[in-house]
């Protein structure tokens, strides 16, 4: 069998490709070309996928105003896996994106049935700190769910749109499942719409970086914003159909008006109306949606996202909080995640002699993972390594080592940043 040789490539890539076709996801890479400074996880394609990530880029380039948006559960230690979130929070907070990260807390008690006394405490210290020490500015706003009252409000108003056939059908739902879970459901909707309600500055693209295991969430946020919507605006031939889909008669009278006052050429009806010369429907849907928001309604632009791959365990299967031995946390002791980084699963061989004559495998290999993904800033470095170990020329045991010690020096920056972190919370609104 022929193996790619491809430095940044994994071999549960394929694993991914089934969300490109069946839901609908689009690849990272062709939009990358678009990205001046990418991000490492995006150069790497560690960030495989995404929905509408171009709506962000726009707005990113034309500096008008856009937000990310993302939240942790606060059921276990905080780990490299959620690092990753992190760092995407913030490089979108670096490019002028105002930032918003919610702690799970709602999601939390009612799905784990966690304390909230616990989740305060995990919230707090393994997040919260990590977050600020990995450069998170007080300019974003960070929340506890319980806590925020503007999104709890519009989560009531997402589950007034919403029916329970709906949410079964996505989640499985069943007579057995609590409404506390179907609410934190609708909070994490209302986490991912309400950077776009009035008190933030209004309707405006929003990134939602995540693993590809929350795009459920993903696929009923964007429809419920659909869905809020009073106007649809369409291209059609000759034309820009704008379609009453909710609004009534003043609100109908209110958007020909609009457009009239911009000076197009408009036929009005008793539910849509038809304009002849518009240029672009995007810029007609934007005046629309001005006229519904500055009626009372929410005008949302559907939210977008990015997905990044899952690390692998260091003991090989899926990296998880529930299983110590699978991670490295961000508050371990920096001997202890040295200790388990040199006793993680390879990519190597069973002898020495087969690793000289095979050469390793780094893309079955969790140590050439966490360089590729954290430890290794330079491509070229990596490259080499990779070579290096395809040719049998590297051995694992010092790799290891180099790999451990890599870790070590990163959790002993990382947690004297965390510690320097605890004095300023309150510049983010959060006591210790
Ligand atoms: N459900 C997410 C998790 O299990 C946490 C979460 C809550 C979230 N609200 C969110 C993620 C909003 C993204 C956006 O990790
Ligand atoms: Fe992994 Fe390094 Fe061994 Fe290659 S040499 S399989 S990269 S530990």
């Amino acid at each position: 069998m022929e193996v790619k040789l491809d430095p940044w490539g994994s071999s549960q890539v394929e694993d991914y490709s089934k969300l490109f076709e069946e839901f609908g996801i689009s690849r990272f890479e062709e939009i990358l070309p678009e990205i001046d400074d990418p991000h490492p996880y995006m150069r790497r394609r560690i960030i495989f996928g995404h929905r509408d990530y171009d709506v962000v880029l726009r707005a990113m380039k034309e500096r008008r105003p856009f937000a990310v948006m993302s939240g942790f559960m606060p059921s276990g230690r905080a780990h490299f896996g959620h690092m990753m979130v992190m760092n995407e929070i913030i490089w979108h907070q670096r490019h002028g994106a105002d930032a918003f990260v919610a702690i799970a807390n709602m999601e939390a008690h009612a799905v784990r049935g966690i304390s909230w006394q616990r989740c305060r405490e995990l919230g707090i210290n393994d997040y919260i700190l990590s977050l600020i020490a990995l450069g998170f500015e007080p300019t974003g706003h960070i929340y506890f769910q319980s806590e925020n009252y503007r999104m709890r409000d519009l989560a009531f108003e997402l589950a007034a749109e919403t029916n329970f056939s709906e949410v079964s059908a996505i989640y499985g739902f069943s007579g057995e499942t609590s409404i506390g879970h179907m609410e934190s459901v609708m909070a994490q909707g209302a986490d991912i719409l309400h950077p776009q309600l009035p008190d933030y500055g209004g309707p405006k693209p929003v990134v939602v970086p995540v693993g590809s295991d929350q795009d459920a969430h993903m696929r009923l946020t964007r429809d419920l914003a659909y869905r809020m919507r009073k106007f649809l605006v369409e291209q059609r031939e000759g034309y820009i159909s704008i379609r009453g889909k909710a609004a009534g008669p003043d609100l109908i009278t209110a958007a020909a008006n609009a457009l009239i006052d911009a000076g197009y050429r408009i036929r009005q009806y008793s539910e849509h109306i038809d304009l002849f010369d518009g240029d672009n429907a995007e810029k007609i849907d934007e005046i629309i949606r001005e006229v519904e928001v500055k009626n009372g309604e929410f005008g949302f632009i559907p939210p977008a996202s990015i997905y990044h791959r899952f690390m692998t365990g260091l003991t090989g299967g899926k990296m998880s909080s529930s299983r110590p031995e699978s991670h490295i946390a961000l508050t371990e002791d920096p001997e202890e995640a040295a200790n388990k980084v040199m006793k993680a699963i390879t990519g190597g061989r069973q002898s020495l002699a087969e690793q000289r004559r095979y050469g390793g495998e780094p893309e079955r290999c969790a140590v050439y993972e966490f360089l590729l993904f954290h430890l290794a800033e330079d491509d070229s470095e990596l490259e080499e390594l990779y070579k290096e170990c395809r040719s049998g020329r590297q051995m694992c045991g010092s790799c290891k080592k180099n790999a451990a010690a890599r870790i070590r020096e990163f959790l002993r920056e990382h947690q004297s940043a965390r510690r320097d972190a605890i004095h300023r919370l309150k510049e983010f609104g959060l006591k210790p």
